[in-house]
């Protein structure tokens, strides 16, 4: 019998008038990986920040080594060894390797004195645990977001952990750099830790998980082995919808292109790039991060304007060197990175959404708040975001909810053109189906659609054909009725 290394039982949380939490009964045994399943906004984060103690529990218990907390504090939480490994990894960018990964060790020793050469061999020690290579040396900063996260996993395997939470750790990376992190699970698993894994791509949980605790509106719904389902059944219990991952793309009847590119390029990202797109159609590109392919959608949208070759929009050459130009000639973008670049956090979820549109919601030149939040109110019907009242702050919505205010804030421009830059990353399963579906609504409406994935399914689902850039090119063009999400995968990552 695999031992309980804890448990909580009859877990209740609401924020304000929201119930995240209801009822919420869980145990997690050593040497497992146990997936936390859910639509966006179920409770995942907000269980997560329980079990580490982060938030404390309206009511219930959390026990941990034979011991019952009402409120368990952060350093409890610690000290039972529990470490969450967060999205932003709560490193320190200007630090190195080392004094991040042995800083928190050393402190909680209550050392005085820290010796660099002491740091040096403990994060060495946590590095060689899991078989990474990263120079101890180097800035944080400098670091892909991969190895960042390998150096907040060895800090926690230094805080010996012996529950390790991940929260989507696999959002920011790439197909090769999702598999290298899967390795080192396995063999934290391996080594009688328990994981704790929250994504929103099943093939993940299907390929990592032991057992699976499914979440919809902060309750329970299902919980068991992994091998017990399948991606229909996961799916349903998850969103109560039926899964579906067959083309949905219309056949385009236009025959003039809205939009063409002719040999485009930016030093150093990408170079001769040509393809048309037409009015009505969804085009895929695919390419993985760092493929040029964030550099091309900026270049288009005039947020990094390209330095040669030229782009057409109805038959015409243009010239857009700034995103004003861009959502002159009606180019919409939604970027991937929807914290840095693409919400202002502490503003409420209505402004988000009309930030770019103010017009369309003023009258005489004045502001229009009963307009805004009309307008606001039906992005949130349409897209399906969770949240009890428009006015609340973007920051209190679930990650997920926070990618569709971004895309309800581009589509509020009434764009002729609008890229969609990995518009997905972090929408649970359901809301990524109806955003397929939204997708090709638009596209019928007449919109031509620039949709950038390295999501396969996603491309293959959405698009009737796609381009394939690599290393700053195109590679070629490819219809998806020749491909499957593995062969596709495959190709991608080859
Ligand atoms: N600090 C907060 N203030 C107010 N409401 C909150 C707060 N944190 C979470 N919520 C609400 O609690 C619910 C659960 O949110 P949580 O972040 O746990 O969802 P999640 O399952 O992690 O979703 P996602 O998959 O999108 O990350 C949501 O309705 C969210 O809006
Ligand atoms: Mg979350």
């Amino acid at each position: 019998m695999p031992e309980c290394l804890l448990e909580l039982k009859n877990i209740y949380k609401s924020f304000g008038g929201v119930k995240a939490l209801e009822n919420i009964s869980l145990k997690i045994n050593s040497g497992e990986v146990l997936c936390l399943a859910g639509e966006n906004g179920c409770g995942k984060s907000t269980l997560i920040k329980i079990i580490s103690g982060f938030y404390k529990p309206d009511s219930g218990s959390i026990i941990m080594v034979d011991k019952e907390f009402k409120k368990m504090e952060l350093r409890d939480a610690i000290k039972g060894g529990i470490q969450v490994v967060y999205q932003d990894f709560s490193i320190f960018p200007n630090l190195t390797v080392y004094e991040n990964i042995a800083m928190n060790t050393l402190i909680s020793k209550q050392k005085k004195i820290v010796k660099k050469k002491e740091m040096h061999k403990l994060a060495e020690m946590a590095l060689e645990k899991i078989g990474a290579r990263i120079p101890l040396d180097s800035l944080i900063e400098t670091l892909s977001v991969a190895d960042k996260q390998l150096v907040a996993i060895s800090r926690a395997i230094l805080c010996d952990a012996k529950i390790m939470i991940f929260d989507e750790p696999t959002s920011a990376l790439t197909n090769k750099e999702v598999k290298e992190l899967f390795h080192v699970i396995q063999n934290l698993k391996t080594s009688g830790m328990s994981i704790m894994f929250v994504s929103h791509k099943l093939d993940e949980m299907f390929d990592i998980c032991d057992r699976v605790y499914v979440l919809s509106n902060g309750k329970n719904v299902i919980d068991g082995e992994m091998c017990q389902f399948n991606k229909k059944k996961l799916v349903y219990y998850m969103t109560g919808k039926e899964y579906s991952d067959e083309n949905i793309a219309k056949e385009v009847t236009a025959t003039e292109p809205i939009l063409e590119v002719r040999n485009l390029g930016l030093q150093n990202y990408f170079h001769n790039i040509n393809f048309k797109i037409y009015t009505g159609e969804v085009l895929g590109i695919t390419g993985l991060l760092g493929s040029g392919r964030t550099e091309l959608a900026k270049a288009i949208y005039g947020l990094m304007p390209a330095d040669s070759g030229s782009i057409y929009i109805n038959g015409k050459e243009v010239k857009i060197d700034s995103a004003m130009k861009g959502l002159e000639y009606h180019i919409a973008y939604v970027p991937e990175d929807r914290l840095t670049e693409a919400l202002f956090m502490d503003q409420s979820i209505t402004r988000n959404i009309i930030i770019q549109t103010m017009k369309k919601v003023s009258r005489t030149g004045l502001y229009n708040s009963k307009k805004a939040l009309e307008e606001a109110k039906n992005w949130i019907q349409q897209l399906n975001i969770k949240t009890a009242n428009p006015k609340n702050k973007v920051s209190t919505l679930s990650g997920g909810n926070q990618q569709k205010v971004v895309l309800a804030k581009a589509l509020m421009t009434d764009p002729q053109i609008i890229i969609l830059n990995c518009p997905t990353v972090g929408v649970d399963i359901g809301s990524k189906m109806d955003i397929s579906i939204l997708i090709q609504e638009i596209a019928e409406k007449g919109v031509a659609v620039i949709l950038i994935s390295d999501d396969s399914n996603e491309i293959l689902t959405n698009c009737k054909r796609f381009l394939l850039i690599k290393n700053g090119e195109i590679e070629n063009e490819y219809l998806s009725k020749d491909y499957t999400e593995s062969t596709l995968y495959s190709k991608l990552i080859r």
